[in-house]
């Protein structure tokens, strides 16, 4: 473990740095200025054969490492999404480091199973799922779960919907061909959605088709009906429809009410992304986004983005916690035990067996900052994102190109996309901010979130001047 006081040494030079760091944010520019291989042109081949002072690596962690991280909580660094972070996760973090327990089964982590349990249900409460959703109701099916990732939930989803699926035919023809089934299954999703329902569809060979949306970037029914009859006429077997609360490129939101009666109808498991959007519906005014819940089957929320917790963190919950549970029929004798009709083992929660103690840091959160807290937070960078907002609309070069629902603004310069990919040249060439893009419905847009927890209206004028200056010159040169 280290010898007395090593790592009393340790932490207090690391958490010193930090703070330091964290004060100094707006030092750093936004994204560094470094090219490939500026790190490893400066690290020797080889790992070092003797133990070397705890000075020298805190020397390079300064002068190597730090000039070469993006500044994610640099209020100046407005891209991809927020990355949530507090003292009180690294705190969480910090034990459950320390402590460093694997654990598969209820057994193997007693602790952090039961406050797993309980994190997954207090934020479920803060979201008002519906009953079935959380362990300590008397109308328990289901239940949530920390996950590492979106894509590994979604892949655990469209797992868990295939063997459900093969068990039902099985109970009415014994003799069916589980390959004949597969190779018939179709997800249907949104041509908003992120790409990882593509990999999902590599990764488990299950065909997925996007359908178009409609001009605010939303799913609706009408189209998924037709997908549907037209999958049916191909012989093809809707297997799970995979909806957006809140898209990557614009904030957009599928139309759960009109989905979901239609998966409940066709018995199609209805999956819904709400990773970055899902946290903001812990302030009642942002619920409705999510409204339709009552048709859901699984749920992931990532409150490593705007809830202040460090990733990973993917909330999953489902409502049928028994098809999951089922989905990996294994129970190997080496990690049996005694309780296992009293307790829930994550290891049936999970692609992977042998699971980090995750819980710790949510259960700081909570308690040091309070849902109050966290909701003041999320309001704060929808207000900014607003007040960015009103800069553009202000400005006529420019358009808005999405509803601005959230802590995200969308918008481009009127004109040809050229222009616009110009100007994000342009400003990002500076180094002062950073902003990045999309492609909108055949458009280059530029995405603005609002991501650091430190951002105040200041840093929403200073990102406009740089934009409307580059805008002017970019016009100017004509190029
Ligand atoms: C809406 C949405 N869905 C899915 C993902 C992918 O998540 P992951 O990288 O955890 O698989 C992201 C990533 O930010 C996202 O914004």
């Amino acid at each position: 473990m280290g010898s007395p006081g090593q790592l009393r040494e340790y932490g207090r030079d690391m958490l010193e740095f930090i703070e330091q760091l964290w004060g100094d944010l707006e030092q750093y520019p936004p994204v560094p200025k470094v090219e490939p291989g500026f790190l490893l042109e400066r690290l020797p081949k080889e790992a070092p054969k003797e133990p070397q002072p705890w000075g020298d690596i805190m020397v390079d962690v300064k002068e190597l490492f730090i000039p070469g991280v993006t500044q994610w909580h640099n209020p100046n660094f407005h891209a991809y999404v927020e990355a949530g972070t507090s003292a009180a996760s690294v705190a969480g973090d910090l034990l459950a480091n320390a402590l460093a327990f694997p654990t598969f089964s209820w057994q193997s982590g007693p602790a952090s199973t039961e406050l797993e349990m309980r994190m997954m249900d207090w934020f479920g409460r803060m979201l008002n799922l519906p009953e079935e959703f959380l362990f300590s109701s008397d109308k328990n099916t289901g239940g949530g779960v920390i996950q590492e990732s979106n894509t590994g939930a979604l892949t655990l989803m469209v797992t868990t919907a295939k063997m459900r699926l093969l068990r039902q035919l099985r109970e009415n023809n014994q003799d069916i061909k589980p390959h004949d089934v597969i190779s018939k299954l179709v997800i249907f999703t949104s041509d908003q959605a992120h790409v990882s329902v593509q990999r999902v569809g590599i990764v488990t060979g299950i065909r997925v088709r996007s359908l178009e949306t409609d001009e605010k970037g939303s799913l609706r029914g009408e189209t998924l009906e037709k997908a549907i009859k037209q999958a049916g006429n191909e012989g093809l077997i809707p297997l799970l429809v995979f909806a957006t609360s809140g898209t990557t490129s614009t904030c957009a939101f599928d139309n759960l009410q009109e989905i979901g009666e239609i998966c409940q109808s066709e018995s199609i498991w209805l999956h819904v992304d709400a990773a970055y959007a899902g946290s903001y519906c812990i302030c009642p005014e942002f619920r409705p986004l999510i409204d339709g819940m009552q048709y859901v089957d699984s749920i992931c929320i990532g409150p490593q983005k705007a809830m202040r917790i460090h990733l990973p963190y993917c909330g999953l919950w489902v409502r049928d916690r028994y098809a999951m549970e089922r989905t990996f029929d294994d129970d190997p004798m080496y990690i049996k035990h005694n309780y296992q009709d009293k307790s829930v083992d994550f290891k049936n929660w999970s692609l992977y067996m042998t699971r980090p103690c995750r819980p710790l840091k949510m259960w700081f959160v909570l308690r040091l900052l309070g849902v109050e807290e966290l909701q003041k937070h999320m309001r704060k960078q929808v207000c900014l994102a607003h007040e960015f907002e009103a800069l553009v609309r202000g400005d006529d070069r420019f358009e808005i190109v999405a509803d601005v629902v959230l802590g995200l603004v969308c918008f481009r310069m009127k004109g040809p996309d050229e222009l616009t990919k110009r100007l994000l040249e342009a400003v990002n060439d500076q180094g002062k901010i950073f902003i990045n893009f999309t492609e909108y419905k055949g458009r280059f847009i530029i995405r603005f979130p609002i991501c650091s927890a430190a951002a105040e209206s200041r840093h929403m004028t200073f990102a406009w001047s740089i934009i409307a200056d580059a805008a002017a010159k970019v016009r100017a040169s004509g190029r």
